[in-house]
């Protein structure tokens, strides 16, 4: 590509161009979100370097794709053939744990569980959890304001950051939050940032709240016949219990991870539903209280059979139920739907999305799971082996509008964690009024006014 060789130049570093290579710094996890390999890839290395690039690409009109591990599954980290990919993975320094005030400044590229692992020593955690905390960055996790398994107690990215380094299209370098707790001084620009995925500017470095290390914990698995008890369920222990979690997964997901990871069921009795729930061992008396919120569930009809852990490993084991589902599920290529409405109406929701797809797409198997104590389901839908991928892509393309037509009518959202990207920028509208999105356009302008970061992704 004409700009590679000038910017090389430019920066005084050699940039990747072999396609084998930059075609897997081009996209993220998404199934189905269109990619072609990038021009090139700058494996960035300081501020100062990719503030050069900005600049030049901006004077130039050259898209940048910012990357971080690629974990995402929206198509938000996907590029074509005219742009240049910055990756963060080379950006991994933790800069500063700072006790006093429970904070720690690192670098975009740092991995979540990295930081988790590194604070541990000083009593502190890093919370936000989502499923790919294994692998995938904090600047990504800033930039699509990640959730994950224990935000019910613990929120989710956006609460745990206090500022930014962010460069700009102009290569400009600012500073949004501040390290202090407090600082009341006019509009919140760092907000705008966290979740715009790479389209106002490029996050290189942020400091992050930490939190005291989680207490020992307790996991029950509880077996419930009804979705709409589930929900009665989370309000019956949540109103006891400070719950850290609170997971739900079909029988058909439960089947599939167990087949597949060769798991233990966790007791007999098969029910439709399974609720996850975890707590901390905050007060002496807290187990007894948790098995008679047990045991009133079972008494109101609610729950048929539940199992509580004995130990830490038995705990974790009982995770994996929940959290091996998303990565069992990749061999039916899904179609993968990331929605929430209000506690109180997911029930309603729930019923009318099985009655849709019955109805109109008795070929389809819908496989449900998820952050239920936030409203955060998680829909997939598992391609049939008789469909091409085109065919089974094109008519999810329609269940998802249907979906999107239901979940503005529940007020909900088509996005709860994954982002919007290049796969659900099409249904924003079901979720953002059309003045919001002009908002959102006018925001974009102001930051970017060369169109260059992450152009094509949220909206157009
Ligand atoms: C999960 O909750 O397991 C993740 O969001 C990943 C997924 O939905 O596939
Ligand atoms: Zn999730």
């Amino acid at each position: 590509m004409s700009f590679v060789a000038e910017l090389e130049r430019h920066l005084g570093v050699s940039l990747i161009t072999d396609p084998d290579i930059t075609s897997t710094y081009s996209r993220d996890q998404a199934p189905f979100a269109s990619y072609s390999p990038a021009a090139a890839v700058l494996l960035a290395r300081t501020t100062e370097e990719i503030s050069k690039a900005l600049a030049f690409c901006s004077e130039r009109k050259i898209p940048v794709v910012t990357r971080g591990a690629g974990s995402g599954l929206s198509g938000g980290a996907n590029a074509d053939s005219k742009s240049l990919v910055i990756s963060l993975e080379k950006m991994n320094q933790i800069i500063e744990i700072d006790s006093a005030n429970q904070l720690a400044r690192v670098q975009a590229g740092v991995i979540n569980l990295d930081l988790d692992t590194a604070v541990k020593e000083f009593g502190m955690a890093y919370l936000p959890d989502p499923a790919s905390r294994d692998w995938s960055t904090l600047g990504g996790n800033v930039a699509t304001n990640a959730g994950g398994m224990c935000c019910v107690k613990y929120g989710v990215t956006s609460h745990h950051v206090r500022a930014l380094k962010v460069v700009l299209s102009s290569g400009e370098v600012i500073e949004v939050g501040k390290a202090t707790k407090k600082f009341v001084t006019t509009l919140d620009l760092m907000h705008l940032f966290i979740g715009s995925e790479g389209t106002l500017g490029l996050i290189c470095e942020a400091t992050i709240q930490l939190a005291r290390a989680p207490l020992e914990s307790s996991v029950m698995v509880l077996g419930v016949e009804n979705f709409a008890e589930i929900v009665d369920v989370l309000t019956c222990f949540s109103r006891d219990l400070d719950l850290s979690a609170f997971e739900f997964f079909s029988q058909q997901a439960l089947d599939k991870v167990v087949s597949h990871r060769g798991h233990t069921v966790p007791f007999k009795t098969e029910t439709a539903f399974y609720a996850l729930l975890e707590f901390e061992h905050s007060s002496p008396g807290i187990l007894d209280k948790a098995m008679a919120l047990f045991e009133h569930c079972v008494d109101l009809g609610w729950v048929v059979d539940g199992v509580i852990s004995q130990s830490q490993s038995q705990a974790k084991n009982l995770w994996k139920l929940r959290e091996d589902i998303s990565e069992t599920l990749w061999q039916w290529q899904p179609y993968k739907n990331d929605i929430s409405v209000r506690i109180s109406r997911m029930a309603d929701f729930l019923e009318d999305v099985d009655q849709l797809v019955m109805e109109q797409y008795p070929d389809f198997e819908v496989i449900w799971y998820g952050h239920i104590g936030d409203g955060n389901l998680h829909l997939n839908i598992l391609k049939p082996e008789a469909f091409s991928v085109d065919q089974f892509h094109s008519k999810c393309v329609n269940v998802s509008e249907e979906i999107g037509q239901l979940l503005a009518k529940y007020e909900g959202s088509v996005s709860a964690e994954h982002g919007v990207g290049l796969l659900k920028k099409d249904y924003l509208h079901y979720s953002r009024s059309a003045v919001e999105m002009d908002m959102m356009r006018s925001i974009k302008r102001a930051f970017d006014p060369n169109y260059i970061m992450n152009p094509g992704k949220l909206f157009d």
